[in-house]
Formats: structure tokens, C-alpha cells, sequence
């Protein structure tokens, strides 16, 4: 019989990550585990409380909140100490603080404990930033999702559109450059390909090849786990 594995899927913003995993967790009938959301979470709470967006304040925070992550039916809904919080984490307020607090390694530390107790018995899809180079090192299968920016900066466009925020395209792309920067040169798990992380560049894939792709990687995993069972290691 085949083991639960884990699946990790980073990346920078807008390079699909969130709606490749979840597809890739309902084909295979594992939990999504949107991470960014327990960070967004994080700041919500940070920006409700009016704390400085500092190490310590931080840190003495985020000890004290519960954050769930439950599947409800148009997707994941996040839980801030048992209050639906799944689209004020979205709003512009929160995505524009949340490179901040995560850049906080007692923050992260909190939100890397979280997301190992929820991910260690596999069958599960983990998306982030570290989640192959920290959180889950030796998952079984890795991928690491890019894009070009100007279709990176659309697809955010128009999931802010849909959601009823006045925006430009030039906004976003100057708003994803930002994160980019901060996200990946952090001193505390700065976002980087993962060591043994297969890359997909999505800029001219359909959700649907993205998916395909990773699937594949799970079959060939699988095959391999199977040849392996079956033969020994030789
Ligand atoms: O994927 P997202 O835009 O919802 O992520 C929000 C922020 O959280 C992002 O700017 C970086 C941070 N993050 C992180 O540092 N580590 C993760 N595993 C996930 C998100």
C-alpha cells in the first residue's frame, strides 16, 4: 500500500501556488495547508491589537493565538481564535504588513511548529515560502512554482478585481517586486528553491497542465516507493 506523503509547493507570490495545491490535495483526497494564511493571520491579529511590528510585541502575540485552518465548501477557512477571518486576511491592510511580521523569526518558529504538527502524518499539500527548505525538508515530493511578473502581477489583479478592490496592474507589479524583495532577502528563511525541489515556470501552463505536472511527480514517487518495497533498495 502506498504511504500518505507529503507535497510542498513554494514560491513567490502569484505563481500559482495556492490554487495548484488545492487541486492537487482534492485529486488526491489530501488536506490543503495554505501557510501564507497562518501568517496573514498573524498580522491580522498584530494590526487588531496595534502592537509594534517588532520581535518582541510579535513574539509575545502570536504565543497566545489559536489559528485553525478548516475545510469549509467554497475552500479553506481560516480560524483566528475561533473567528472566521478568511477574507479580512486578504484585505490590502494585512498583505501589506504581513512581509513584515513574517520576516520575525519568532514568528516563523511559532508558525513552523504549527504547520509540522499538522503536516507529520503526510497526506497532506503544504504551500509557503520555506515549507520544502524548512518546514518539511524531506518531503517526499517538492516543487518549487515561478512566473514571470507581468502575469504574476495579472493573476493578482484579477483576484483583487473579483474581490471588489480598486487597483492597477502597475500597482500590483510594483506591490509583488516589494514583496518579492523582502520575501526573499530576509535574514530568518528568506524564500529560496529547495534543495531536490522540482521547478515549474506557470506562465504559459493552465491550471490544469500545473496540476497534471505535479501528479506526475507523485506517480513517479509512488512507482519508485513501489519498486523499492518490492525489490529493496539496491
Ligand atoms: O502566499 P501569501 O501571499 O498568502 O503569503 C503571505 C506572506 O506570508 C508572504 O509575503 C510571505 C509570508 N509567508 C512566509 O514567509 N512563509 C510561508 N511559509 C508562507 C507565507
Amino acid at each position: 500500500m502506498q504511504p500518505d506523503i507529503i507535497i510542498t509547493i513554494d514560491g513567490p507570490a502569484g505563481a500559482g501556488k495556492s490554487t495548484t495545491a488545492r487541486q492537487v490535495a482534492e485529486r488526491l483526497g489530501y488536506t490543503y495547508i495554505d501557510t501564507g494564511a497562518m501568517y496573514r493571520a498573524a498580522t491580522l491579529a498584530a494590526l487588531r491589537a496595534g502592537i509594534a511590528l517588532e520581535a518582541q510585541p510579535l513574539a509575545a502575540l502570536v504565543g497566545t493565538l489559536t489559528i485553525e485552518l478548516v475545510p469549509g465548501p467554497s475552500g479553506q477557512r481560516t480560524l483566528l481564535n475561533g473567528e472566521d477571518v478568511t477574507e479580512a486576511i486578504r484585505k490590502p491592510e494585512v498583505t501589506s504588513a504581513v512581509s513584515a511580521v513574517s520576516a520575525i523569526p519568532e514568528v516563523r518558529k511559532s508558525m513552523v511548529a504549527r504547520q509540522r504538527q499538522i503536516g507529520m502524518q503526510g497526506g497532506v499539500v503544504m504551500d509557503g515560502r520555506d515549507i520544502g527548505s524548512v518546514v518539511f525538508p524531506h518531503a517526499q515530493v517538492k516543487v518549487y512554482l515561478v512566473a514571470n511578473i507581468g502575469e504574476r502581477a495579472r493573476r493578482r489583479l484579477q483576484d483583487l478585481q473579483a474581490q471588489g478592490e480598486a487597483t492597477t496592474l502597475d500597482d500590483q507589479i510594483q506591490q509583488i517586486e516589494h514583496r518579492d524583495r523582502l520575501d526573499s532577502e530576509r535574514a530568518a528563511s528568506p524564500l529560496v528553491k529547495p534543495d531536490g525541489a522540482v521547478e515549474i515556470d506557470t506562465t504559459d501552463l493552465s491550471i490544469e497542465e500545473q496540476v497534471g505536472k505535479i501528479l506526475h511527480l507523485v506517480k513517479n514517487y509512488q512507482k519508485a516507493y513501489a519498486y523499492i518495497s518490492a525489490f529493496g533498495n539496491l
